[in-house]
């Protein structure tokens, strides 16, 4: 390449780069803030390469350059990071009607309320910005952060402090107040902003979301201060007394604070209000000046709301209502097929670049093959029966900040000559037999580490932000250390600089490397050889193991050596189980219908004792599966992935590398449940078993479902009979719900 270069004119070179450049750019808007790619990353490192050789071939083209040197950062490297004493949580989502009733009916199950109790909820526009945390202390804004990954955000206090909706100083505040709302920015204030960029020569801003974040992430204050930015106050963090009894008061309060607060706030007291007020709100979509993308619902009160808590990112008390996603038709040019982490390979539709809600998409997620031949992960029939052909017209939709989707096929536009799609039966990377499991929709490659492409996604996945979360080593750095032949698993990035810190081949002499950068990379790595055990259990990237998964685990086995030792111990139980699968679905297919269910439970029996597995064995199988969360899916995929010889050896590697932090409930280290068995009992009185169950973890406790040598309390409430035995046999402290609540101090 660098000779075609070369031989080019300054002003052939001059344009291709000023087109490049403008290429990058809408690609970076897009990965960065629209979370929605318009390029693959194959496509994007070529186009950096041929503009980076540009540069060193024709160095006067640097000072037209408006990007920075260092590679694939992100935009908002440049802020201090900031932990949020609180953490920033997101929405479950509700796309229909029946959605909606399934959250109230969920709520009163859990609370056990009957259905003539009256739950009230408030209802109030979605605003389509970005989050943002103000901490008063004493009445004066001390700090703005955003959301970022929910525990870490971005210190931009100087820019909060430039906003008008945003007061500095509020009285008669608590010591501390967090205030938290939406910075948004309203349709006339957008479109003036889109004129004055492109009159100047900027770029311009895809929608009015991406301008808030654009305008409130800058470096430079004055920016900011120059941007157009308001802000509704619906949410808090750290108080240091309580804001209000209600959603409803607490907002109140804001407004009293002098915050915007949203006009359309309403209270409603029943699934069908609160769709009414959905309707109606919709019906303003377009006339209210600043976009939204649904309305959210929470629980009035507020004492409700902290009997709810939290799932693992959503609270289980608000749900955000989405309006319908919008819809484009575009032609499929292709079918693409990548290889995930864990060998998946999924289809990806190359589609005609088409506008759908404001954001260019070329890419659409295609799923699997039967979806492709038109057909759910159950065989069910989807869009009519029709299947998906390369040529064909194809409806595009977005429903959030997700990845776009197929929708319909319309097939009186299919080219004559387009043929039905065959999916390859080999990887695409490795050309390793791709087979499906009884039950599973995806085809997967079997190539395992051999695979470039799985290997490059584990890694990828290995320096995510909730595994290793090492700076300055992101998708973009491992793809190019992976190619290069650098890093060819994960244990390799902790050899980084002794093989390359000096000597022939230098990191700091490599593209889009220097001193400092490759100084920062090594420091970064070095900070991560201490990890916790959560962290290291979800950076392996096992099929299943998440990253609840990852921390039940931790806290089942509490040390990396307990995890391994156990599941080393259960592994002839783990085939016996796959044994027992494997005979059921035999069975299935052929049984008839009478009897069924005893015949299949006989045949796993038969297929389970035909292995015969040692007492051990079996027994450290039960306490993998029955502890909380893990279960035998979870529990076969550990199994198989650390009894891979090779992929074990790469783990091993990996770990001598490391000290691996065994787990302790930091927050909850001072309660005085953590880290004990408890089991619940017999009728609860106060609360549903969903609720106990929910806050004794909360506090660190792990919850089981049967009595064991393991159990530290029994709480046995009214009619608990035969666990209640087991625990007097075996000595087990056992009490009712009352002393329950006064040892948790929740009485
Ligand atoms: S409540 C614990 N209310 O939506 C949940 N969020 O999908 C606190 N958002 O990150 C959020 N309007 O940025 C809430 N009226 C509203 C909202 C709203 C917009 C955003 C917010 C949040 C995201 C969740």
């Amino acid at each position: 390449m660098s000779q075609t270069i070369g031989n080019l004119s300054p002003e052939t070179a001059k344009a291709r780069f000023l087109e490049l450049q403008a290429q990058l750019d809408a690609a970076d808007l897009a990965y960065h803030q629209n979370d929605a790619p318009i390029l693959s990353d194959a496509d994007y490192d070529a186009l950096r390469r041929e503009f980076e050789t540009l540069q060193d071939a024709f160095p006067d083209l640097a000072a037209l350059s408006n990007r920075s040197t260092t590679v694939g950062a992100p935009v908002s490297s440049g802020f201090e990071k900031v932990q949020h004493a609180v953490r920033m949580l997101s929405l479950g989502n509700a796309f229909e009607d029946g959605d909606v009733a399934d959250f109230a009916k969920s709520i009163r199950k859990y609370l056990g309320l009957t259905g003539d109790v009256p739950l009230r909820f408030t209802a109030e526009p979605k605003i389509d910005g970005l989050s943002l945390s103000l901490r008063y202390e004493n009445g004066q804004l001390m700090q703005a952060a955003t959301r970022g990954d929910g525990s870490v955000g971005e210190n931009v206090t100087a820019n909060a402090r430039t906003i008008a909706d945003i007061p500095q100083v509020i009285e008669n505040a608590a010591e501390v107040l967090e205030v938290r709302g939406e910075v948004y920015m309203s349709h006339e204030d957008f479109s003036a902003l889109n004129a004055r960029q492109t009159a100047a020569g900027d770029k311009s801003f895809a929608n009015p979301r991406n301008a808030a974040a654009g305008s409130l992430r800058q470096l430079d204050a004055t920016i900011t201060k120059s941007r157009p930015l308001r802000f509704f106050a619906y949410a808090w963090g750290e108080l240091s007394e309580p804001l209000a009894q209600t959603q409803f008061e607490a907002i109140q309060r804001f407004s009293d604070f002098g915050f915007q607060t949203n006009p359309l706030t309403r209270l409603c007291s029943s699934v069908d209000a609160l769709i009414a007020h959905y309707k109606d709100i919709e019906a303003q979509r377009a006339t209210l000046g600043y976009d939204i993308d649904g309305v959210v619902y929470k629980v009035d009160d507020l004492s409700l709301q902290e009997r709810l808590g939290f799932r693992a990112t959503t609270p289980r008390w608000a749900i955000a209502h989405k309006f319908p996603a919008e819809l484009a038709w575009t032609r499929l040019e292709a079918i693409d097929i990548q290889v995930g982490r864990t060998g998946a390979l999924s289809p990806v539709a190359r589609l005609a670049p088409v506008t759908v809600g404001g954001v260019v998409v070329s890419n659409a997620t295609l799923h699997n093959e039967d979806y492709i031949a038109g057909f759910d992960s159950k065989g069910q029939v989807i869009r009519e029966g029709k299947d998906i052909r390369v040529g064909d017209w194809v409806q595009i939709y977005r429903a959030g900040d997700v990845i776009p989707k197929v929708a319909d096929v319309d097939l009186s536009k299919r080219p004559d000559d387009a043929q039905a799609y065959e999916f390859p039966m080999v990887c695409p990377e490795c050309q390793s037999p791709a087979t499906r499991e009884e039950g599973d929709s995806i085809r997967r490659c079997s190539g395992g580490m051999i695979c470039p492409a799985q290997a490059v996604e584990k890694i990828k996945h290995f320096v995510s932000r909730a595994a290793f979360d090492i700076e300055g080593l992101g998708a973009k750095q491992v793809e190019q250390f992976h190619a290069d032949g650098w890093i060819k698993e994960p244990s390799d990035i902790f050899d980084l600089k002794e093989n390359f810190g000096s000597g022939l081949q230098q990191l700091k002499n490599k593209e889009g490397w220097g001193d400092k950068s490759a100084d920062n990379l090594f420091e970064a790595i070095e900070e991560k050889r201490l990890i916790p055990l959560r962290r290291f259990i979800f950076s392996l990237g096992i099929r299943h193991a998440g990253e609840v998964a990852a921390r039940d685990l931790a806290l089942h086995y509490g040390s990396w050596d307990a995890l391994t030792a156990a599941l080393d111990l259960t592994r002839p139980a783990a085939l016996a189980h796959r044994a027992g699968d494997e005979a059921v679905e035999v069975e299935r297919h052929a049984a008839s219908t009478e009897g069924r269910r005893a015949k299949i439970t006989d045949t796993r029996n038969a297929a389970v004792t035909a292995c015969a597995v040692p007492a051990d064995a079996a027994t450290a199988w039960s306490d993998l599966i029955d502890a909380d969360g893990i279960g035998p899916v979870l529990g076969l995929s550990l199994s198989d992935s650390l009894s891979i010889a090779e992929e074990r050896a790469a783990i091993d590697r990996l770990v001598g590398k490391l000290t691996i932090e065994n787990a302790e409930q930091a927050e909850t280290a001072d309660s005085p449940v953590a880290g004990k068995t408890v089991v619940f009992t017999g009728t609860l009185e106060k609360m549903t078993r969903a609720e106990a169950k929910a806050r004794a973890e909360t506090l660190g406790a792990k919850v089981a479902g049967s009595v064991s040598k393991k159990t530290d309390i029994l709480i046995a409430g009214p009619g608990a009979g035969s666990k209640a035995k087991k625990a007097a046999d075996l000595g087990i402290q056992t009490m009712d719900e009352d002393s329950w609540l006064a040892l948790i101090g929740q009485a």
